[in-house]
C-alpha cells in the first residue's frame, strides 16, 4: 500500500503523528543510496582540515603555509573542516539548543514566520525544499533568516535572537579572514574580493534545518543535491551526521567532528576565482533513529554589487562567467532550484 500525502506543512509534526513505518510516496526521491555510502568512508577520512589559528598567525611563514593549504583544500575538495576558529563551544551549543526549541514550538506559535515564497522576505519557516513547485518532497523543516546587512531573527524562544546575533557576527569575522586568505591564494590582494563585493555590507543567510527520524531513510532525502549561492557556507550540526558532499563523482559522508565548522565553497567563489575553486554539490541524507539539526550560514556579496571573475585574473585568461548583480544572481538561483538546474550554468559563457 502506498500512502500519498499532499500539503504537509511540517514534516516534524507529520513524523510524530505518522503511526506507520511507511513514508508518503511523494517523498520517494531515491531508489536507494546505500551503494554510494559504502564507498565513502575511507575517502571521508582524508577531508582537509584547516587550522584557522595558523591562517591568522602574525608569523608570515606560518600564514603563507596556511594559505597554501587553504588553496589546496579549495581546489581539490571545495570544502574543509575548520579548527581553532575561536567561536566558543558554549555559544554553538546554546544556538543548537535554541534551534531545537524553535522547531519544537507549537505550529500555531510559528505561523507568523510562515514562508510566503518571497526570496527576500527576512524570516521564512517552512518544510521541504521548494514546496510550491517540486513533485518530490524532502524530509526537512527549515527556518531561513536574512541576518545581514540587516539582522533579522525570530523573537522566540527567549534568547534565541541574542545567541544567533552573536554567532552571526563571529561567523562574519571568520568568513572575512578566510576570504582574505582565499584572495591571496589566487594571487590577488588580500582585500580584493572583500572590497569588490562589498562584503562588509554583504548578504548573510542563516538556515536552521531539522530532519526528523525517517522510517524509510533510504527512500527519501533531507535535501537534494545543490550548491550554495554565496562565497562560503559554514555548517554545524548536532552530531548525528547526514551531510554528503560530491567528491570525484562519489558522495562522501562528512562525519561531524565536535567543535569544527564545516566550510564549503559557494557559487560566488567559483565565479570570482574564474572556475579555479568549484562550488561543491552537497545533499542531506536521513536516518531512522535521531532528529538531526544543522545550522548553516551562507555569506555573500552585497546585493547591489556586480559580481563575476576577478578582473586581475582576466589579464591572463578568458572569463568563464558573465558578471551579474548579486541580487539578480540570488533570484536566478532561487528560481533554478525549481528545475534542477544550476544557476552558475546560466551565467557561464
Ligand atoms: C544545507 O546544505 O543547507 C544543509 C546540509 C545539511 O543539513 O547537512
Ligand atoms: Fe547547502
Amino acid at each position: 500500500t502506498k500512502v500519498h500525502t499532499s500539503n504537509i506543512s511540517s514534516i516534524k509534526a507529520f513524523a510524530e503523528s505518522n503511526g506507520t513505518s511507511l513514508i508518503p510516496s511523494n517523498y520517494h526521491s531515491l531508489t536507494e543510496h546505500g551503494d554510494i555510502i559504502d564507498v565513502a568512508d575511507e575517502i571521508a577520512a582524508s577531508i582537509p582540515i584547516i587550522d584557522f589559528s595558523l591562517l591568522t598567525s602574525d608569523d608570515p611563514q606560518i600564514h603563507t603555509k596556511a594559505v597554501h593549504e587553504l588553496a589546496k583544500a579549495c581546489s581539490e575538495w571545495g570544502f574543509f573542516m575548520l579548527t581553532n576558529h575561536g567561536i566558543p563551544e558554549s555559544l554553538m551549543e546554546e544556538l543548537m539548543k535554541k534551534s531545537l526549541e524553535f522547531h519544537d514550538l507549537p505550529v500555531e506559535e510559528k505561523k507568523e514566520f510562515g514562508d510566503n515564497g518571497e526570496p527576500f522576505s527576512p524570516i521564512r519557516h517552512g518544510t521541504s525544499f521548494h514546496l510550491p513547485a517540486e513533485s518530490v518532497h524532502f524530509w526537512r523543516d527549515y527556518l531561513k533568516v536574512l541576518t545581514s546587512p540587516q539582522f533579522n531573527f525570530p523573537h522566540k524562544p527567549p534568547g534565541y535572537r541574542e545567541v544567533a546575533f552573536e554567532y552571526s557576527q563571529k561567523i562574519t569575522w571568520v568568513a572575512r579572514k578566510l576570504i582574505q586568505g582565499i584572495s591571496e591564494s589566487l594571487g590577488l590582494e588580500s582585500n580584493s574580493i572583500i572590497e569588490s563585493s562589498g562584503f562588509d555590507s554583504g548578504q548573510q543567510i542563516m538556515a536552521v534545518n531539522l530532519y526528523p527520524p525517517c522510517p524509510q531513510p533510504y527512500l527519501a532525502l533531507g535535501l537534494p543535491a545543490h550548491s550554495d549561492v554565496g562565497f562560503l557556507t559554514f555548517l554545524i550540526e548536532n552530531g548525528i551526521g547526514g551531510l554528503q558532499v560530491k567528491h570525484e563523482d562519489k558522495w562522501i559522508n562528512v562525519n561531524p567532528i565536535p567543535n569544527c565548522l564545516v566550510v564549503n565553497i559557494g557559487d560566488q567563489l567559483e565565479a570570482v576565482s574564474n572556475g579555479r575553486y568549484e562550488s561543491v554539490l552537497h545533499r542531506a541524507i536521513l536516518n531512522n533513529k535521531d532528529t538531526r539539526i544543522s545550522l548553516v550560514v551562507v555569506n555573500g556579496p552585497a546585493e547591489d554589487r556586480d559580481i563575476g571573475p576577478a578582473p586581475e585574473l582576466l589579464l591572463k585568461e578568458k572569463p568563464l562567467f558573465k558578471s551579474i548583480k548579486y541580487r539578480d544572481y540570488f533570484l536566478l538561483q532561487q528560481k533554478s532550484r525549481l528545475s534542477d538546474e544550476r544557476a552558475l550554468d546560466k551565467i557561464r559563457y
